[in-house]
């Protein structure tokens, strides 16, 4: 917590008004850089999502494409929950949810045969989960970290940075 160097007892182990404004600037620079990234990997995650639709449409091997998704999916959760860890985000438990929901329809599909309607309508719901998540739940994390990049040296909580 940021406060401004005072008398008394904890005179020695408060931070300084420039060590919170240096705090200030690498959270804002923390919450800026975990909105860029995100953004940038829902377009790539939108993108293997549409080559998988492709792959599936033709009639081709789906097992790498989905690898590809399954992979590149758990690398994105795991960095939005690290963001929201750092930045104590208030709805962390409710979209950690939502991420165990996607987690599990992702790994799901990788144990139904790729040429069964069974597969093809997992894969519909899954699209349409991640569609509503992404919408949803990702919209409001970054609408917190774009309002964590511009807070005031006092509003901010104490913690990690993201790296
Ligand atoms: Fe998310
Ligand atoms: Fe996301």
């Amino acid at each position: 917590m940021c406060a401004t160097r005072g008398h008394g007892p904890e005179h020695d182990v408060l931070p300084t008004d420039d060590a919170c404004e240096s705090d200030r600037r690498g959270r804002r620079a923390a919450a800026r850089d975990a909105v860029t990234a995100v953004r940038g990997e829902h377009e790539i995650q939108q993108r293997l999502l549409r080559s998988l639709a492709a792959v599936l449409a033709e009639g081709s091997d789906t097992a790498e494409m989905l690898r590809a998704l399954v992979r590149y999916s758990g690398r994105h959760f795991a960095g939005e929950e690290a963001a929201m860890r750092d930045h104590r985000y208030p709805e962390e438990a409710a979209h950690l949810a939502e991420h165990r929901t996607l987690r599990a329809q992702l790994e799901s599909l990788r144990v139904i045969d790729p040429s069964t309607e069974a597969f093809v309508a997992a894969f519909a719901r899954l699209a349409a989960t991640l569609r509503a998540h992404v919408a949803g739940a990702d919209a409001r994390l970054l609408t917190f970290l774009e309002r964590a990049g511009a807070a005031r040296c006092g509003d901010l909580p104490s913690g990690p940075l993201s790296g």
